[in-house]
């Protein structure tokens, strides 16, 4: 088969990640989760005590990050400083450093280079915010999933009581809407649809029904 590429923009907890990973399995290809990357920036941040919002500090501590990514068979393993922290980048705190690093120039200049160069020898799908208008603006695929603010607070509050932590939906809630108000709002490459991307709802889908519906539609957009 040809290569191929495939883009999944959309808001945090709209499912992209779960359902990119399944595609890559059901496809063999490379799965690609670019958020992990901002998050091991601002976790760099935060273990040498920079603050997120200074932007100088931030940027200047990009040419000591010492980042290295494993994409792996239906998934990716990240390394900060030689310690594997695939998991440890899953906290809420981490992912509004996240958010906060993103909107710099210069982070996501060196961000982008690095996932254009994963992209460039073999098929990938990769999730993101700007993967279909920025990153991979050629690709044959290109989805924006969605799903309303209540919807992703519910599934962020099952993953939380799934591995024994409590939460606030309302908290939750409040969270996210704010992390979605930061990510569209900022200068530098904000979430948006791409103008040739296919809009995905996966409000009252589970995982499988959406996994077949975009599995489906890369079929149709790569035969
Ligand atoms: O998808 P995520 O929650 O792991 O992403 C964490 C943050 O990183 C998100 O709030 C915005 C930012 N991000 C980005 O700006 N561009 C991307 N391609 C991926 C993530």
């Amino acid at each position: 088969m040809k290569k191929f590429a495939v883009a999944v923009d959309g808001p945090a907890g709209s499912g992209k990640s779960t359902v990119a990973k399944e595609i890559a399995k059901a496809l063999g290809i490379l799965y690609i989760d670019t958020g992990a990357m901002y998050r091991t920036v601002g976790m760099a941040c935060l273990k040498k005590g920079i603050n997120p919002a200074d932007e100088d500090a931030v940027v200047a501590s990009l040419d000591s990050l010492d980042m290295k990514i494993f994409p792996e068979a239906g998934g990716q393993r990240i390394l900060l400083d030689g310690e594997d922290i695939t998991s440890r980048i899953r906290t809420e705190e981490i992912g509004k450093a996240a958010s906060s690093v993103a909107a710099y120039q210069k982070v996501r200049e060196k961000l982008v280079e690095i996932q254009q160069g994963l992209a460039k020898e073999q098929s990938v799908i990769m999730d993101g915010r700007d993967i279909g208008t920025k990153v991979l603006p050629d690709a044959e695929v290109k989805i924006y999933l969605d799903a309303s603010v209540e919807e992703r607070a519910k599934r962020r509050v099952g993953e939380l009581e799934a591995q024994g932590k409590t939460a606030d939906l309302e908290t939750i809630r409040e969270e996210i809407a704010q992390r979605d108000y930061q990510d569209m709002h900022r200068e530098n490459s904000p979430l948006c649809r791409a103008e040739d991307a296919v809009n995905v709802d996966t409000t009252g889908l589970d995982i499988p029904a959406v996994t077949e519906k975009l599995l489906a539609l890369i079929a149709e957009k790569t035969k």
